[in-house]
């Protein structure tokens, strides 16, 4: 097979897993979320990504295509978790996509791992406790990249008592962000609402 054909037939299988996801509904990053995602990782120069939340691998598979990073990432859904493990091997990726099936909240990474960038797409009401456990496995010049902000932009008018705790939590992680003393952060209209944080050189 030609490198150009490889090319092809991979953009179409991660087009398929898109496909599935969404027919699973399983939530996946949306395309200009995935885009801007890529487009900043490509910025950075980032070559080792820690993921929070595979669910199929999606966007695991899709950055390290897109960026030739390392990826590992993390998922608690033991259904999900074994999906995204057939679909890192039927991308043959397994060398270069670490799965690990653990709750990020509480598992324990090897304390020499670092990243250059750390994206967090998780349970959305844990953000910050996922930012903070996380944050000190960043490089210096690392950033951290989370997803769903924006909450799909609910009316918190007219959703339930669930939803609106959730919108709050989220509003509150976006003030944490914002008076985070050693990171800079700016948020984006982009996807479902994203942010990219920087630590600040001293
Ligand atoms: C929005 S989905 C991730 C989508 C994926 N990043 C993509 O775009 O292809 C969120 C995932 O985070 C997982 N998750 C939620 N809380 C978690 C935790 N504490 N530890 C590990 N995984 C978690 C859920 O099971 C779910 O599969």
């Amino acid at each position: 097979m030609t490198k150009k054909h490889k090319t092809t037939t991979n953009l179409t299988k991660i087009n398929e897993l898109k496909l599935k996801a969404q027919s699973l509904k399983v939530p996946i990053l949306s395309d200009d979320g995935l885009l801007f995602l890529v487009e900043t990782l490509k910025k950075h120069n980032v070559k080792n990504i820690l993921e929070i939340g595979t669910a199929v691998g999606y966007s695991a598979i899709s950055m390290a295509y897109h960026t030739g990073a390392k990826v590992t990432s993390i998922e608690r859904n033991p259904e999900l978790y074994a999906l995204a493990v057939k679909h890192v091997i039927d991308f043959e990726m397994n060398p270069q996509i670490t799965l690990m099936f653990a709750d990020a909240l509480t598992c324990e990474l090897d304390s020499n791992l670092r990243f250059d960038a750390i994206f967090i797409d998780a349970a959305k009401a844990q953000y910050e406790k996922f930012f903070n456990k996380y944050e000190p496995f960043l490089t210096e010049s690392g950033i951290i990249i989370t997803d769903n902000l924006n909450f799909h932009n609910v009316d918190v008018d007219t959703v339930s008592r669930g939803t609106k705790n959730l919108v709050k939590r989220l509003e509150s992680f976006k003030q944490f962000l914002k008076s985070h003393v050693d990171y800079e952060s700016e948020l984006y209209n982009i996807g479902d609402g994203m942010s990219i944080s920087q630590r600040i050189k001293s």
